[in-house]
Order: C-alpha cells, then sequence, then structure tokens
C-alpha cells in the first residue's frame, strides 16, 4: 500500500529548515507532496507559482517529493487527496501550542485515519522563519548556510533592483 503525506506552509520562501524537514519526511513515505498554500492572512513576497518552482529545483534530487498548491482548507485537500498523514515541523514549545490547536480541529474535519506527524525541526535551523531570513536578505545580511544558493539569489533579485 502507498503511503503519501503532505507538508504544507507558505514556502515564501522555502528555506533550509524546510528542506531538513523534506529530506526526512521523503524517507518516512513512499510519496511527499510539498504544498504551497496561497494564505489570504499573508501578503507574500514570491507569487504561488515562483514558490512552486523553487521548491521542485531544490527538490529535484528526491524522487518521490512532488510539488503542488492549494487554496482554503487544509482538510478539504487532504481528504480529496487521500493523503494518509499531514507532516508538520515544530521549532520551539511557542510552535507547539499553535500546532497541537491545528491539529485538534484538523483531526475533526479530516476523513478517518488521517494523522498529523510532527518532526522536530534540527536545531541548527530551529531559530529561523522565512520573513526573518527576507528581512536579512534585504538588509545584506548573511544566510548563506540557512537558504538554498537559487533561492538566496532570487531573494537578493527581489530586493535590488
Ligand atoms: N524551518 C524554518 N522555518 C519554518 C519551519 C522550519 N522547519 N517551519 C515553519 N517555519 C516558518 C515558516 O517559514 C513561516 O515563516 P513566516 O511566518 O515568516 O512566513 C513560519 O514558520 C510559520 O510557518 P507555518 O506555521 O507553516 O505557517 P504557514 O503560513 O507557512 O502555514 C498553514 C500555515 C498552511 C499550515 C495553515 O495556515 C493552514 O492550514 N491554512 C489553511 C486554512 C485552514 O485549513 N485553516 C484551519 C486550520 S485548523
Amino acid at each position: 500500500m502507498t503511503r503519501k503525506a503532505l507538508y504544507t506552509g507558505s514556502f515564501d520562501p522555502m528555506t533550509n529548515g524546510h528542506l531538513d524537514i523534506i529530506t526526512r519526511a521523503s524517507k518516512m513515505f513512499d510519496e511527499l507532496v510539498v504544498g504551497v498554500i496561497v494564505n489570504p492572512n499573508k501578503h507574500p513576497l514570491f507569487s504561488k507559482e515562483e514558490r512552486v518552482s523553487m521548491i521542485e529545483e531544490v527538490t529535484s534530487h528526491l524522487s518521490n517529493v512532488r510539488v503542488d498548491s492549494f487554496e482554503g482548507l487544509l482538510a478539504d485537500y487532504v481528504n480529496r487527496n487521500h493523503f494518509d498523514a499531514v507532516v508538520r515541523g515544530l521549532r520551539a514549545t511557542s510552535d507547539f501550542e499553535y500546532e497541537i490547536s491545528m491539529a485538534q480541529m484538523n483531526a475533526c474535519l479530516f476523513d478517518e485515519g488521517i494523522e498529523s506527524i510532527f518532526l522536530m525541526t534540527s536545531p541548527k535551523y530551529s531559530f529561523i522563519s522565512s520573513s526573518m531570513i527576507k528581512e536579512v536578505v534585504s538588509l545584506n545580511g548573511c544566510v548563506d548556510d540557512l537558504v538554498p544558493q537559487i533561492i538566496l539569489q532570487r531573494i537578493k533579485e527581489k530586493y535590488i533592483k
């Protein structure tokens, strides 16, 4: 039986912290879909298409990973596409509080048997967020070890006109 998981987020843009979770989750499932969400509460730097294509480039060496995008309720997308699990990364205890309420709400909305699974973010990346990376790059700070080079280049192109 094929085990299929979703790793979702806004990925504006993807960082090495996300890549770490994707790499590890891809070893746990037969298929891992990275689902780029269009979050109406956020004003992204990158379009949905740019975010999808950057993740595709960076994960091209992972043969069981593919990238998709969606809007609306996470549970609708998960049920419609018959995922077995949704993977989330935990960076700090503050993430846990948000994640537990989201997982419990999703448990009410998911079809039977779909699980939320949490992976601890590598300590190397536990302090980063996409917003922090964008802010540091926009102010000419060095984040070479925190973002894939291809993505770092794209962020610089957005800020250096
Ligand atoms: N490494 C580095 N950074 C990480 C990370 C990791 N492992 N995991 C998360 N982050 C960062 C993200 O880059 C993001 O940074 P930002 O806020 O600066 O953009 C931040 O942590 C928060 O990430 P996340 O919690 O994944 O937020 P998100 O907006 O990317 O995704 C959804 C949130 C998509 C899971 C949630 O909004 C959702 O499910 N929306 C759909 C609507 C819905 O169904 N709502 C009901 C839910 S019960």
